[in-house]
C-alpha cells in the first residue's frame, strides 16, 4: 500500500471539494480539528481544516505525522500574490518558506528560527515539481520560489513590498512556513501548493472575498492531480 499523505487546508474553502471525493471516509476529532481518513482517487490520506495561523497549522500537521502516520504533507489553499506579474488564479508553488513575521533581529537576519539557524525551511523538490507540472497540465499559470508565511493578513502596499523585498517571496499566506517546519523538524516529506486569490495590497480586502472560493477550489484540482505522481 502507498504511504499515507495529509492535506491540510485552513479555511472550509479550501478542504470542501477535496472531504466529499473521499472513499472509505472515517472521522475522528481531536480539539477543535476534525480529520478525514480514507482515499483519494485510490491514494490513502489524511484531510484536515486546521484553521488560519502558524500555530493552527504545525499542530495539525504534526497530528496527522504522529498519530495518523502520514509520511508526507501537502499544504493546499489560497495566496496573496507578492510577485508583480501574479493575479488571482494563477498558481504559486513553494520550493522554501519563510515566517516573514519571526523576528529576533537584535541577534539574527529577519525570519532566522532560532535553533534551526535558517531563514528559509525547504520543501520536497520532487512534490514541488510534480505540483508544478500538475498546474501547468491544467492549464494554470505556475511560479514556483519563496513562499512567505505569518500570522497576518496582508493588505498593505508598503508591508506587501517589505516581504517580497526582504525575502524574495512571491506570495504570502498563513500556514505553509509552520506546516514546512513541523515536516522539517518530524522528517517527512512536504509540498505547499496555493492559487492566489488577491494582491496583498490595498485591494486584498475587496479581491479576498470575491476570488478565495474559486481560487480554493482551483488549487484542490492541482492537489489532486499532484498526488497522483508523488
Ligand atoms: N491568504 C490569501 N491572501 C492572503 C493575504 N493577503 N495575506 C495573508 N494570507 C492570505
Amino acid at each position: 500500500m502507498s504511504e499515507r499523505i495529509g492535506i491540510i487546508g485552513a479555511m472550509e474553502s479550501e478542504v470542501t471539494t477535496l472531504i466529499p471525493a473521499l472513499t472509505d471516509h472515517a472521522e475522528t476529532k481531536i480539539g477543535i480539528v476534525v480529520y478525514h481518513t480514507g482515499k483519494l482517487d485510490g491514494r490513502d490520506v489524511v484531510i484536515a481544516r486546521s484553521g488560519a495561523g502558524k500555530v493552527n497549522a504545525a499542530l495539525t500537521a504534526a497530528e496527522m505525522i504522529r498519530t495518523f502516520g502520514a509520511k508526507a504533507i501537502v499544504n493546499t489553499g489560497v495566496a496573496g500574490g507578492l510577485e508583480e506579474t501574479l493575479n488571482p488564479e494563477d498558481a504559486v508553488i513553494a520550493t522554501d518558506l519563510v515566517q516573514h513575521d519571526y523576528d529576533t533581529t537584535p541577534f539574527d537576519p529577519p525570519g532566522c528560527i532560532s535553533g534551526i539557524g535558517q531563514v528559509k525551511i525547504p520543501v520536497d523538490p520532487a512534490m514541488a515539481s510534480a505540483a508544478a507540472k500538475a498546474a501547468r497540465e491544467l492549464g494554470i499559470r505556475v511560479l514556483e520560489g519563496t513562499v512567505a508565511s505569518g500570522d497576518q493578513f496582508i493588505s498593505d502596499g508598503k508591508k506587501k513590498e517589505w516581504i517580497r523585498d526582504t525575502f524574495g517571496a512571491l506570495a504570502c499566506e498563513m500556514e505553509g512556513a509552520a506546516i514546512a517546519q513541523a515536516c522539517y523538524l518530524l522528517g517527512v516529506r512536504c509540498a505547499v501548493i496555493r492559487t492566489v486569490s488577491d494582491r496583498a495590497d490595498g485591494t486584498a480586502d475587496v479581491d479576498f472575498p470575491k476570488f478565495a472560493a474559486h481560487a480554493a477550489a482551483l488549487n484542490a484540482k492541482i492537489v489532486r492531480r499532484t498526488l497522483q505522481s508523488v
